[in-house]
């Protein structure tokens, strides 16, 4: 059977995962280190795992950076993400660009300072015609909120009521075109959706951990990755082994 690491067949990995990248504040408290310095070991790990991506054959990776509520935290680490998010564009563009990675945002850009927009908006021209990986770095995004315009622009168009149906919403969400989430894994162990792709992850499989984001290396990506090759999808059926017996 191919491999593409150690113990992960490579027909089980899954194409889509999605991540939220929780626990910086509790690593820097831990340390006795301001919540930021959390944030930016989160950031150094966020250049790991982009790259385990990757390796590990992952067609679609969406992080989770900055919620739709996190403007309610403190103005100074609301600053600091913001600044991160315009750091991480500056310095990794060229890299991500060279490994063939394409940049989308999912979220409201219209918050953000206008630098920053035109900044966002370069980076996804820029790497426009990337396939190995899309990264879809959701900044200022809601799960609800991204419903509520999706509504919003359906009514606009005037579509019918008998129209809407499960693939037309989808068709109007920011992840148009991209395939639901196969695997979300949250770090830091809480047991929260947290406004995250709420209707994208319907099916999803979760892996949540107790480890805090920076921490989260690539023997645990691994480790998630195995677990979910273990999972068995019935998306609301039976299993397919216990319908051939039921048929016998
Ligand atoms: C949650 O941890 C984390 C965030 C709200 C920010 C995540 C951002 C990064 C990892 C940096 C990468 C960012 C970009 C823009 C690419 P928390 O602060 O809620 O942790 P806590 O629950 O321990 O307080």
């Amino acid at each position: 059977m191919a491999e593409t690491s150690s113990t992960v067949p490579l027909e089980k990995i899954p194409q889509h995962v999605a991540i939220i990248m929780d626990g910086n504040g509790r690593w820097a408290l831990q340390r006795g280190l301001p919540r930021l310095a959390g944030h930016k070991a989160g950031t150094e790990n966020l250049r790991r795992v982009i790259r385990s991506t990757v390796e590990f054959g992952v067609k679609y990776l969406t992080i989770y950076a900055f919620s739709t509520e996190n403007w309610g935290r403190p103005p100074e680490e609301v600053k600091g993400l913001m600044y991160i998010l315009e750091d991480v564009i500056d310095r990794e563009l060229n890299e991500l660009h060279k490994e063939g990675v394409q940049l989308r945002h999912i979220g409201r850009l219209e918050r953000l300072a206008p630098s920053l927009q035109e900044k966002v908006l370069d980076a996804i021209d820029v790497t426009k015609n990337n396939d190995r990986l899309i990264l879809n770095i959701a900044f200022n995004y809601g799960g609800r909120d991204e419903i509520v315009q999706a509504i919003q622009r359906m009514m606009k168009d005037g579509v019918p009521p008998e129209k809407v149906t499960d693939e037309l919403v989808s068709q109007y969400l920011y992840t148009a075109g991209v395939p639901d989430p196969d695997l979300i894994i949250r770090t830091s162990g809480e047991l929260r959706v947290s406004n995250f792709l709420i209707w994208q992850a319907a099916y999803s499989e979760w892996y949540i951990t107790p480890t805090f984001w920076p921490d989260f290396d690539k023997d645990e990506y691994r480790r998630a990755l195995e677990a979910f090759a273990h999972r068995d999808r019935r998306y609301g059926k039976v299993a397919s082994g216990e319908l051939q017996e039921s048929n016998a």
